[in-house]
Order: C-alpha cells, then sequence, then structure tokens
C-alpha cells in the first residue's frame, strides 16, 4: 500500500526528515519511491525517484536545502513499478508536485481532456493527472486550485501539492484514502499513517473525507469541500512505532482481517472492465480455474458463482495437478488466481495452458509480478501488501473480483440483462458494511475461540457456494493454530468422517438462506445427535439452528450467493482468536513462506 509523507517547518531538514518518516512506512511494502523538495535558493521544485527502495533513492540523492517537501512510497496499481510511474509527479511547469494514494476512478477521461488541451504525460498512472488539473486551477493561491480540482475527481485520494512559488506550504487533501495531520512547535506533517511521524510528534489529526488542510508557515488549517474552514480534532496518539506499523494490532493478520471493508471497497472501485475487452468470452465453451491454497478456495467460489452468473461449465483445479492432467480436445478460458503472483506450481500451470493454446487470464494482488507478464490478461485485487503470512483480504478481494467477472461474463454473453447486473451490484456494494458488522463481534468469537481452544481435530462443513468456505475455514484454522482442521461438503459426513465425530470434536457449521438450508439443518441434527460441538454461522434472523446449538455466529443479511465474503470474517477471526489463546506465532506460522516460489 502506498505511503505518504509531507514536511515543512523553519529549519532546513525537509530531506532528512521525509526520508526518515517514509522509511517508517516501508513495512507496508512499496516498489519505488519518491521525494520533492522546495529549493527556495534556486525557486524550483526538484523531484528525485526511482524503482526500488528507500536506500537505493537516497544513494542517488544530492543534499538539498529546504524547508517543504513530500515523499511517497508506491505500490504499483496503475501502470508498472518504474522510475517514472513512482511518485511525485509533476505539471508541465515543473513547479508542482504531487504525491497520491488511491485510485482516480475517471482518470481516463480527464486525461483525454487535459491531452486535447496541450497537456504531456511521462507516466502511466492516474495520479499524474491530478498534478496537471492543479496546474490548470492555479491562479497564485495553491489551496483554491487543489480545492477545485478535487471537485473534478471520482474514486479515493489523500494528496499532498506543493509549489515552486509556495514555500513552506503543503496542501493536503483526503478522500477514502486516510491521511494524518501532525505538528510538533513550528513544524507541522502530513502522512499517510501516524506511524511514520511518531518520532516527531505525538498530537495529530484524522482528517476526514471531504476535508482539506493547508499547511503554512508552521500551522494547519483544515476546510470542508464548500471551502468553509472547520475546527480540528487533536488527538494524543501514545503508541510505540512497533505498534503503530501494525495500526494498533496486535499481528498484521488481524490488522488485514480490519482491513477488509476498505479492500473490498477498493476492489470495486478500481474494477477494470478494459482489462478484459480482447477476452474471446463468446468463443468459450468452459472455464478451467487454477490456483494453490486460499487461491484456490476463492476459484472454488468463483465455479458456483460463473456458473449461476454466466451459464458456462467451470472446473477448478489445484496448480500443482493441472499440469499433469491430460490435455483437453478442445481450448477453454484458463483463469490463474493468486495473491502473490508468484507461486510456483502457478506459474507451471500457466505456462503449461498457453503450451496447450488456451487464454489466460491473471487474477492476482501485486503488480508486476510474474504472473502479470506470461497471462495473456490480467486483473488487479488492489487489497494492498498482504504481511501474515495467512491470507485474509486478498481472499475476500479474489472472491469479489469473481462476481464481478462472473456478472461481465454473464452480461456479455446475454445471460444477464443490465437490470439483474446492477441489482447484483447494488448488493456486492454493501459488502464493506455487511463486513464492518461483523468486525464488531470480536469478543463473541473470542469466547467461542476459548471454547476450541483445546480441540486436536475441528470440522468445517458448508453446502453449495460455502462448501469452499468450510475448506477455506478449515485451512486458516490448520495454518495458524495447528489444530488439524476438515473441510467437508456437508452431505459428505456420512460417508465416512461422521465416525470421527463425537464431543471432543467441535463442527463448524456454515448455513446460507438458499436452497442448500434445509439439508444444511439436517446435517448439523447429525452432528449434534452425535454430541460434536456446533458452532453455526447463519444468516441474520434465522430461529431454526437455535434449535440444535446455543452457539449461533450471526452475519447481516446478504444475497446468498455474497456469503462467503461474511462468512470469511468469521472464520478468519475464529482461527485468529484460536491460535492466539493458543500462543502460536500467527503472522509467520512454522514451515509456511507466504510466497511459495518453489514446485
Ligand atoms: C493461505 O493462507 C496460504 N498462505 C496459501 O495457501 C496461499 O494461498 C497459497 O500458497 C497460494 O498463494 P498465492 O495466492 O500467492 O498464489
Amino acid at each position: 500500500m502506498c505511503g505518504i509523507v509531507g514536511y515543512t517547518g523553519e529549519s532546513l531538514e525537509a530531506e532528512e526528515i521525509l526520508l526518515d518518516a517514509l522509511k517508517r512506512l516501508e513495512y507496508r511494502g512499496y516498489d519505488s519511491a519518491g521525494i520533492a523538495l522546495i529549493d527556495e535558493g534556486e525557486g524550483v521544485v526538484e523531484v528525485f525517484k526511482r524503482a526500488g527502495s528507500i536506500e537505493e533513492l537516497k544513494q542517488g540523492l544530492p543534499p538539498v536545502k529546504s524547508k517543504t517537501g513530500i515523499s511517497h512510497t508506491r505500490w504499483a496499481t496503475h501502470g508498472v513499478p518504474n522510475d517514472v510511474n513512482a511518485h511525485p509527479h509533476t505539471d508541465c511547469s515543473g513547479k508542482i508536485a504531487l504525491v497520491h494514494n488511491g485510485i482516480i476512478e475517471n482518470y481516463k477521461a480527464l486525461k483525454e481532456r487535459l491531452i486535447a488541451e496541450g497537456h504531456q504525460f511521462s507516466s502511466d498512472t492516474d495520479s499524474e493527472i491530478i498534478a496537471h488539473i492543479v496546474e490548470e486551477n492555479y491562479h497564485g493561491n495553491l489551496l483554491d486550485a487543489v480545492m477545485k480540482t478535487v471537485e473534478e475527481l471520482k474514486g479515493s485520494w489523500a494528496i499532498l501539492v506543493i509549489h515552486a512559488e509556495h514555500p513552506g506550504e503543503i496542501v493536503a487533501a483526503r478522500h477514502e484514502s486516510p491521511l494524518v495531520l501532525g505538528k510538533k512547535f513550528d513544524k507541522v506533517f502530513a502522512a499517510s499513517d501516524p506511524t511514520a511521524l511518531l518520532k516527531y510528534t505525538d498530537q495529530f489529526i484524522f482528517m476526514e473525507d471531504g476535508q482539506i488542510a493547508h499547511l503554512k508557515d508552521g500551522t494547519i488549517a483544515l476546510y470542508d469541500l464548500k471551502g468553509k474552514e472547520v475546527e480540528p480534532i487533536w488527538q494524543r496518539i501514545t503508541w510505540s512505532v512497533e505498534d503503530a506499523e501494525k495500526g494498533g494490532f496486535e499481528h498484521y493478520m488481524l490488522k488485514e482481517i480490519y482491513e477488509q471493508p476498505s479492500t473490498i471497497h477498493q476492489c470495486l472501485q478500481g474494477w477494470d472492465e478494459g482489462a478484459l475487452s480482447e477476452l474471446n468470452i463468446e468463443g468459450t465453451r468452459s472455464i478451467t480455474i487454477v490456483a494453490c491454497g486460499t487461491s484456490y478456495h476463492a476459484g472454488l467460489v468463483g465455479k458456483y458463482v460463473i456458473e449461476t452468473f454466466a451459464g458456462l461449465p467451470v472446473t477448478v483445479e489445484t496448480a500443482s495437478e493441472y499440469r499433469y492432467s491430460s490435455p483437453k480436445d478442445f481450448s477453454s478460458l484458463h483463469i490463474f488466481i493468486s495473491q502473490s503472483g508468484e507461486t510456483a506450481d502457478t506459474l507451471a500451470a500457466l505456462r503449461e495452458a498457453k503450451r496447450r493454446g488456451n487464454e489466460t487470464l491473471a487474477i492476482t494482488n501485486v503488480m508486476g509480478s510474474t504472473i502479470t507478464r506470461e497471462a495473456h490478461h490480467t486483473l488487479y485485487l488492489r487489497a494492498g501488501p498482504e504481511i501474515g503470512v495467512a491470507a485474509t483480504k486478498t481472499f475476500t478481494s479474489q472472491v469479489v473480483i469473481l462476481y464481478l467477472l462472473a456478472l461481465y461474463i454473464g452480461k456479455r454473453r446475454g445471460k444477464l440483462l443490465s437490470e439483474e447486473v446492477e441489482g447484483t451490484l447494488r448488493e456486492i456494494k454493501h459488502l464493506p458494511r455487511a463486513v464492518e458488522a461483523i468486525l464488531s463481534k470480536e469478543e463473541e468469537i473470542r469466547n467461542l475461540a476459548e471454547m476450541i481452544k483445546e480441540a486436536t481435530s475441528i470440522f468445517y462443513i458448508g453446502r453449495f457456494v460455502n462448501y469452499p468456505s468450510a475448506l477455506e475455514g478449515a485451512l486458516k484454522m490448520k495454518e495458524i493454530s495447528y489444530i488439524h482442521a476438515e473441510g467437508y461438503p456437508a452431505g459428505e459426513l456420512k460417508h465416512g468422517p461422521l465416525a470421527l465425530l463425537d464431543s471432543s470434536l467441535p463442527v463448524v457449521a456454515i448455513l446460507t438462506d438458499d436452497h442448500t438450508y434445509d439439508k444444511m439443518l439436517s446435517n448439523i441434527g447429525e452432528v449434534s445427535a452425535r454430541g460434536s460441538p456446533v458452532i453455526a454461522i447463519t444468516e441474520e434472523g434465522d430461529r431454526e439452528v437455535v434449535k440444535y446449538t446455543e452457539h449461533v455466529l450471526y452475519y447481516p443479511k446478504v444475497m446468498p450467493i455474497l456469503s462467503p465474503v461474511p462468512v470469511a470474517i468469521y472464520t478468519q477471526l475464529l482461527a485468529y482468536w484460536t491460535a492466539r489463546l493458543r500462543g502460536c506465532e500467527i503472522d509467520k506460522p512454522r514451515n509456511l513462506a507466504k510466497s511459495v516460489t518453489v514446485e
């Protein structure tokens, strides 16, 4: 996830402060870094940026005496990671420099307009256009120019803007991307999170959506979108730097679980149908999804969803098996899902699928990763870097991308009407709110984790679209708590696993208000008759399940096919709290790596 820092103060130490503070955002992950400084003596803005680390950036940096500047670590979302796409970006005059976090949804239209007006661009980013719009709107007052500029933007942004003719000034704006301001004596700061600034101050203003801030000569003035000054709310933060890197959470995994309302939102915002315009959907008779681990489970959800919305048969294969399978005598669209884009088994399967003459589409979180270079088409999750080994936020983003893809294919194949697509999209847009509601129930989940923490084995059962949820719930539990866990299609229990059930083996049963509900209830009956404690995950309003168990976790009403998203939040938190109560190493479980680059 990108990181932003801004500083202005009396002393000429902007370069040193901006680089030091930026280094404290390294934990967020990045692929390039840059800094812009106002050189008062020369009356210019000096910009230094490059792909690679902050250390590498520092090596080529001349000492610049400056009291005002901005810096940025980029995690690519539009345009590959390279020197030109790195921030800060400048306008045509070179006097304005800007850093941006977020996604500008209408950048293509704005860029076309600016090009027609004679603007020249050097990068492939959506961010660069903002510097050019500020240039258009600038008539001597930088604050006014930025205020006018944000009126034209759609999407999300945290931006910092400086101008060569305004030493001692930074204008900051926020909309759906975090931005904090800090102050100590004559020094004022801005950053994408307080971690960057804890060494310098403990006094912060957390900007709200739609606010614009004017940092000038040691003061901060805050405005709403209409230009009306608003009273800032100062907060004191006493975190240690280490705590702050995890946003105050005990583990990266927990932080990443809590990021999901915003990562799902970002995924929806970043959906880019343009990436699929060349896809030969009309010509394909079937779809094959290939992936490993959690990504494979997302693929299984995708199977139900694509078959439902698009009417195409879908097979899902684990990547390590795909390459040994027999080639089919017809080609199909192959979708490869990989958070990292570097999983060796998935890449080997991708190469084999291409060798067999199939069209390939990658779904990944990492721009510029190997998978993006080798697949014919790519869709990005835009979930920000995931540091915990256990995949959490990227799973829900993968599932959301698959919903959007299924709708897109269904529409292009004439299986869905526009109204049906619009109606489902509206439902999908409610998912961040449903996730938030579950995150507020952590106490309940923790109590259930207390109940199961001594178990030596746990089963997860579900049907239809929540059969993959059961597999994913079990994977999360086993990888971080080291408790043996298995996921089953609920109907399979009686074909063997039922023999293992007794009071020492808890069963997590996932229900959805769809055609599988009654069958799931009778499966729960079978389980509880054997004395197994049942934890049911079901929709709000379910009055039946309490007849079988007192341990019920309710998720807000969603369209049944979308339920794997709220369900995943429960299974992630249950695994997390069980592992934590057992004292496990959560972010780096034994024997596992975040990215498995060997076959
Ligand atoms: C999930 O928690 C694991 N970290 C693992 O199963 C992972 O999903 C798998 O290795 C695939 O990784 P990828 O998505 O980066 O290809």
